[in-house]
């Protein structure tokens, strides 16, 4: 069975990170999102993707090439033009087999894979949703879940009070072939909005497999922010290569310099290669990215910063995201977001 990878949207509610990158390319704890993502439906047995691009594609195939460093095959499916969810799994139909998982490649979760494909032929739909409960639904599309499992409706982005359950479309599926009968050819179209909806009102059978454990879709900078803190927390073991000092919660890679009289405060995650200066503190809650030269006197909390950032002596930064190679001066600087081009490390 494959698993198509859903990769090519523009992610704009998480710019400007993503002007010049795909989302599932964000890095997360060192790595894109793609990396940890293929790695884990590798371990569940999945040897063969199809990844489905668009925006930035190059970037998506020049890391992940033909998957041969993870040990699997990829394909690509290519879209002139975004084509939506439903449309991209319709593009990749030459590439597919009669079952197949889909998975948005901006989530991060874990999913045992064979309990959801028994789930899935115990029920013999056409479709298995994967679902995740979530506190608030307000801003999902939230499951009316029969007796039987079916899906019986999806109500966008319900008020609180109004959610027929706190149960969400999780965005990984499985789908048989047949699925791709529904979907229009060539033109855009929303897989959540219109081809299951249209699904159950055929009578198809769309069943919610509700999934335990972690689960967050990184599509916001506040989401994506989150996602770090609950790695660093523990509440999403997530491999990073780097490693454990002491019994505080700091991880370094290696060949890090760090000035005698500056201050780390868990939990810290810094990469390979990084400097900082004397007498600045880093943390709480800070991921600084491979190859990272923090200068003297900088405090940096609550923030994420990808490879190559500068930050010049006295800086400030609380609550920010720096992309690939940023520089920043003596400023302080408050819930700044910024990426200048979509330069990826090799
Ligand atoms: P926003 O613009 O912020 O809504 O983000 P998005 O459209 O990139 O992502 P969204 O959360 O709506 O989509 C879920 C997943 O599907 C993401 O991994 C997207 O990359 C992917 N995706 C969305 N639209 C397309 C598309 O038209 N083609 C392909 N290939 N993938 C898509």
């Amino acid at each position: 069975m494959k698993a198509l990878l859903l990769a090519g949207g523009l992610g704009t509610r998480l710019r400007p990170l993503t002007e010049h990158l795909p989302k599932p390319m964000a890095l997360v704890m060192g790595r894109p999102w793609l990396d940890h993502l293929i790695r884990h439906y590798r371990d569940q047995g999945i040897s063969r993707f199809v990844i489905a691009v668009q925006h930035r594609k190059e970037l998506i195939q020049a890391w992940v090439g033909d998957g041969s460093r993870y040990g699997v095959s990829v394909e690509y499916s290519e879209e002139k033009e975004l084509l939506g969810t439903a449309g991209a799994v319709k593009n990749a139909e030459p590439l597919l087999g009669e079952r197949f998982v889909v998975v948005n490649a901006d989530t991060a979760h874990r999913i045992d894979l064979n309990a959801a494909l028994r789930f899935h032929e115990r029920h013999g739909g056409a479709a298995t949703i994967c679902l995740t409960r979530v506190e608030d639904p307000s801003s999902y599309g939230a499951v009316a879940l029969g007796p039987q499992d079916e899906i019986l409706d999806f109500v966008e982005k319900p008020d609180k009070d109004e959610a027929p359950s706190n149960l969400v479309n999780a965005g990984i599926y499985i789908l048989e072939r047949r699925v791709l009968d529904h979907i229009p050819a060539g033109r855009p179209a929303s897989i959540e909005k219109e081809t299951f909806p249209l699904l159950i009102r055929l009578g198809c059978g769309v069943f919610g497999h509700p999934l335990d454990g972690y689960w967050m879709d990184m599509g916001t900078q506040e989401r994506y922010r989150q996602l770090h803190w609950d790695v660093l927390d523990g509440r999403f073991p997530l491999e990073s290569g780097w490693q454990q000092r002491g019994d505080k919660n700091i991880r370094m890679g290696e060949h890090v310099r760090i000035a005698a009289d500056a201050l780390l405060i868990p939990p810290v995650v810094i990469g390979d290669r990084v400097t900082i200066g004397g007498r600045s503190i880093i943390g709480p809650y800070a991921v600084i990215g491979s190859d990272c030269r923090i200068g003297r006197g900088v405090r940096i909390a609550h923030s994420i910063l990808w490879d190559n950032c500068r930050v010049h002596t006295g800086a400030q930064l609380n609550r920010c995201i720096l992309g690939f190679g940023m520089r920043v001066g003596p400023h302080i600087l408050h819930e700044a977001v910024c990426n200048r081009t979509g330069e990826m490390p090799r």
